[in-house]
């Protein structure tokens, strides 16, 4: 049985060594946990998730089936970067679903951002039981719970999102490795297991991926103009150092156009909007500075590298009165 609790006494995990040695430890735990039975996991990429598929490669290979669900909404190059670190360098037994169609159809013409994150969900939650359903001799679901997830479902912050709401006749017992982890040390965990820097110490993200960053109704060219649009604030934010700095950096294309010049012609195009943030806790939120130089180096490179955008606006708005998310 797995260390349900962090125990009081624990040490904070900072340092390899005792990263090594909590992957052991764990790797011992889940072996007798499961035995020679299969583990399914929905592996998303982001640092839990991943974190928890590296530990249970190690403890138990080819016993883990990771299915990776690829809703349309993620950003430029993350399904690429989940296929090449778990199929091709860790070997894991990886089903890749291309759902993006299927997503995309469902949302057509939703503009309600509370009805858009619940079609989002609960499809997510059929794709993944339908390949569930696909596997022979599952007894085991994985999940990246960690301790803060546990210490606010238990003071009613937040409901645990356990199971992640699997229908009724699924029924699994529940492997969670890093449950007793702070979010800090499950970083040091996965670096410690071979995980790229850059997925363990990635931005948040939230669920609903690049479909709240295209607020109202999600077209398919509006989702490009976001996705193309983030890698480059990606892109400029690592080469400037800005990367492990802020907090939080992304791009919204809200669907609302305004008149501009391309190659001597009217082009009458999309706005993007550009949000960096830093906070401690996510309730509040404050601005980054971003110097005037690189502001327009980013302008200039959006507006004239992504299809679509003639402008680009900074947004100066902390929170609150803004959410981080315009959605
Ligand atoms: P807001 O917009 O509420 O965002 O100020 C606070 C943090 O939560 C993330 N966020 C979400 N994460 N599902 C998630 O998993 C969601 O529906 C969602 N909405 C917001 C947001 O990116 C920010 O880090």
């Amino acid at each position: 049985m797995a260390t349900d609790r962090r125990p009081e006494n624990m040490e904070r995990i900072v340092t390899p060594a005792q990263a090594e040695a909590f992957i052991e430890e764990q790797v011992a735990e889940i072996r007798g946990q499961v035995g020679d039975k299969k583990v399914l996991l929905a592996l998303s990429g982001g640092v839990d998730s991943s974190v928890v598929a590296a530990l249970l490669i190690k403890a138990i290979g080819q016993q883990l089936v990771c299915v990776h669900v690829n809703h349309g909404l993620l950003r430029k190059g993350e399904p690429e970067q989940v296929i090449e670190v778990f199929r091709n360098q860790m070997k894991a037994n990886l089903v890749y679903v291309d759902a993006t169609d299927r997503f995309l159809d469902k949302l057509a013409g939703v503009d309600d951002p509370e009805t858009k994150r619940k079609i989002i969900g609960g499809e997510f939650i059929e794709v993944f039981a339908e390949e569930a359903r696909k596997q022979d001799g599952i007894e085991f679901l994985a999940q990246g719970t960690i301790w803060p997830d546990i210490l606010e479902s238990e003071n009613g912050i937040k409901a645990h999102h356990n199971a992640g709401g699997l229908p009724e006749d699924m029924k699994f017992e529940l492997v969670e490795p890093v449950r007793i982890l702070f979010k800090d040390e499950v970083r040091v965990v996965g670096e410690a297991l071979g995980l790229p820097h850059s997925m363990v110490y990635r931005q948040p993200f939230p669920g609903p991926g690049l479909g709240v960053r295209c607020p109202g109704a999600i077209t398919r060219d509006r989702l490009e103009a976001v996705r193309e649009s983030d890698a480059i604030l990606r892109e400029e934010f690592e080469k400037n150092g800005l990367a492990g700095k802020v907090w939080q950096y992304f791009t919204v294309v809200p669907d609302f156009k305004s008149t501009g010049i391309k190659d001597d012609k009217r082009a009458f195009e999309w706005c993007c909007i550009v949000r960096a943030i830093n906070t401690t806790d996510v309730m509040t939120a404050t601005v980054e500075n971003i110097s005037y130089d690189l502001m327009c180096h980013i302008t200039d490179r959006i507006t004239h590298e992504v299809p679509g955008i003639n402008r680009v606006l900074y947004d100066f708005t902390p929170k609150p009165t803004g959410t981080v998310e315009f959605e």
